[in-house]
This record gives structure tokens, sequence and C-alpha cells, in this order.
């Protein structure tokens, strides 16, 4: 279908479903014309016709038509369903995340954006992404509402505090796009953007090639999981283990305390980390303390996706062709950060693999007061 819009004052269009909503949006602007046009001439029409000729005129009585009725009734019936079905149509196709897509997990921070590949290449207000490929942004927030919004793919989800949501496009055409936060989140809301940068395949493997990873999100959460967080002592103790099973759990049903079902998304292993006590699952002891305050956004991804990968290929598609992540890479990956780290630029530096609880800058108690400070 059509790429590039025709109407100057648009933007670009360059996702798979761009031009859905261009054309939902062309339908609404003819449809208001149409009406406003006729509307105007009609007040001036009869302002002119039935203007007042002689003080205290009686006028002549008017009885009802139904042809009128009806088809006054029937017409604007048929388009507000058509602008319903529309409207329904390019809000299912944006929201129904396909599950083939490349991962990236998008933490938002007054007033920046983070954002990390499957291959655990980190970007600031950055988001480079092969052409032709559905791209899934797993999002979330450290502080308050943010929005990410990409014009010319013609769409934007909020940035939620304490929860995960989820955007995703599939890019048509290299270029550079413009990139926004678009709620209202303080003082420098208007500079928190940058670019996507859509690219050909080949330019995106050399792009990767060519910067440093450090550790994927799969093996910093599994080296959180099974050293800096200790959660290996309970959750990977064969048959006595005493945390629950973690292993091929994730999108399905899970049976709690009480008889009630779960099912094991993102927002689910989130939710237990920093809230065991909310959904025991059925069999288990409440016994898990909270992580709530320990761990920051940026590692709840990681313990998720680590979490997800030992669900196997289900939740974590292959990120590319020169994809390093995977299980082999554990047995080198602690040497691997460690020149990582000191390759690194120091804006990257304070945010790389090298963070510890404790002296993290982006714990979530250290955020508020430098923020309120600005
Ligand atoms: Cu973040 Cu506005």
């Amino acid at each position: 279908m059509q790429t590039n819009s025709w109407v100057p004052i648009f933007p670009e269009a360059a996702s798979t479903f761009a031009w859905q909503v261009d054309y939902l949006y062309y339908y609404l602007i003819i449809v208001s014309i149409a009406f406003t046009i006729p509307i105007v001439a009609a007040v001036f029409f009869f302002g002119i016709k039935y203007r007042e000729r002689e003080k205290f005129a009686t006028p002549e009585e008017m009885h009802g038509s139904i042809m009128l009725e009806t088809v006054w009734s029937v017409i604007p019936f048929v388009i507000s369903i058509t602008i319903f079905l529309g409207g329904a149509i390019v809000f299912y196709n944006q929201f129904d995340t396909p599950d083939d897509a490349m991962d990236v997990y998008v933490v938002g921070k007054q007033w920046m954006w983070k954002l990390q590949h499957e291959t655990g290449h980190r970007e600031i207000n950055e988001l480079h992404v092969p052409v032709g490929r559905k791209v899934k942004l797993t999002m979330t927030t450290e502080d308050v509402l943010h929005d990410f919004s990409v014009p010319a793919f013609r769409t934007k989800v909020d940035v939620v505090p304490g929860r995960y949501t989820y955007l995703w496009f599939e890019a048509t055409k290299p270029g550079k796009y413009h990139l926004f936060c678009a709620e209202y989140c303080g003082l420098n809301h208007s500079g928190m953007g940058g670019f996507v940068y859509v690219m050909e395949q080949r330019d995106f493997d050399n792009w990767l090639s060519g910067n440093v990873s450090g550790q994927t999100p799969v093996e910093a959460g599994r080296d959180l999981f099974e050293n800096k967080l200790g959660c290996a002592s309970c959750h990977a103790g064969g048959a006595n283990q005493r945390g629950a099973k973690l292993e091929g759990i994730f999108n399905k049903e899970i049976e709690l305390v009480g008889g009630q079902t779960v099912t094991a998304d993102e927002e689910y292993i989130r939710n237990s980390i920093l809230n065991p006590g909310g959904q025991i699952v059925e069999g288990f002891q409440p016994i898990m303390p909270t992580f709530k305050g320990q761990v920051t956004e940026e590692q709840l991804v990681s313990l998720v996706a680590y979490i997800k990968s030992l669900s196997g290929a289900a939740g974590t598609a292959p990120a590319s062709p020169s994809n390093s992540s995977g299980n082999s890479n554990s047995s080198n990956s602690a040497g691997k950060t460690g020149t990582a780290a000191n390759n690194l630029t120091p804006r990257r530096a304070d945010r790389g693999a090298a963070n510890t609880q404790g002296s993290n800058p982006n714990a979530p108690g250290a955020t508020g007061p430098s923020n309120r400070n600005r």
C-alpha cells in the first residue's frame, strides 16, 4: 500500500499501518467538510430567506416530514458506524502485538528514553531498527507517566509507572524519524525526544557489530537471578525447590492459591518480584521477600527477559542473524562485561552492566529528590 503521505502537512508515513491511520483521518476530514459547508450555507440561506419582513408577523404552521427525518437519522448512523469500524480495525492492528517480533526494552525517565536491544545494545533517545521487520517495545518508566510517540509510524502508547505497556511497528522505508514524549511529564518534557533510525538489514547488522553490546538482557537477568539477588537459591533447586517453578511458564495459565488462575505474562512476573505475596502459586508458601526498592526498572526488565528465556523460543524471538544472545554465552559474559564497561562512554557507564544495588544512580529512591531540584 501507499507509504508516502500526499498531504503536505502530514508527517512522512513509514510504517505498515500508517496508511490505515491516514485514510481514517482523511475520511474524518471529508465527512467534516461535507457537513460543515452545507450547514454554513443553510444558515446564510435561511437567514436571508426568512428574515424579518414585517413586525410581529405570525409564522406559517409547520408539519413534520417522515421522509426528511428518516434521511437525517440514517445517514449520520451509517457514517458513525463506518467511523467506529475504521477506528476499531486500526486499533486492533496496532494493539494486537505479533509474536514473531524483535524485542526492544524501553525505560522512560525524566527526561530521556533508555532503550535496550535483545543483543544487549543500549541506546539513549535513539532507536535503530531494520526495515521490514516487526519490532515490539516493552515499556515502563522509573518515575512519571510518559508517552512513546513516533508520528511517522502513526503510533503512540502511554508509558506507565508500575506496569508494562507495549507498542509494535514494522517500518516500511529507511530513514530518520522523530521520536517524541507525548505526555507532559515535567520541566524538560519538550526535550524528551530523539530519533528512530530505520536501516536496511545489512546496515543494521553493521551497526550492531560496530557497537559494544555488554550483557544481553537475558544474561544480565541470569546474573541477577543467580548471583546478585540470589533468586536461584529458592527457584532453581530441582524437585525440592521452595520457590515456584519458572521454567516453561511464560504465557501459560498458572494456578494460584484459592483456585484462581493467572496468565504468566511480563506483568505477572514483574508483580511477583515486587509484590510476591499478591499472587501465590498453588502448592507454595508465601515466604518470598519483596524486592521492591532493590531492583531498578532496567533490572526488572532483565529479570523478566531471563524468566521468559526459561520458556524457550515462545517469548523470545531471535534478534537478528548476528544475534549473540543465548545460553552459550553465559560462561564468558563476566569477562566480556568487564572490558565492555571500560570501553563505554561516561554517559553510558553509569547505567551499564556494572550497575550494582546500592550504588545505582537510577534506583527508584535516588531519582525523586534530584528531580525536584531541577
Ligand atoms: Cu516524558 Cu513528556
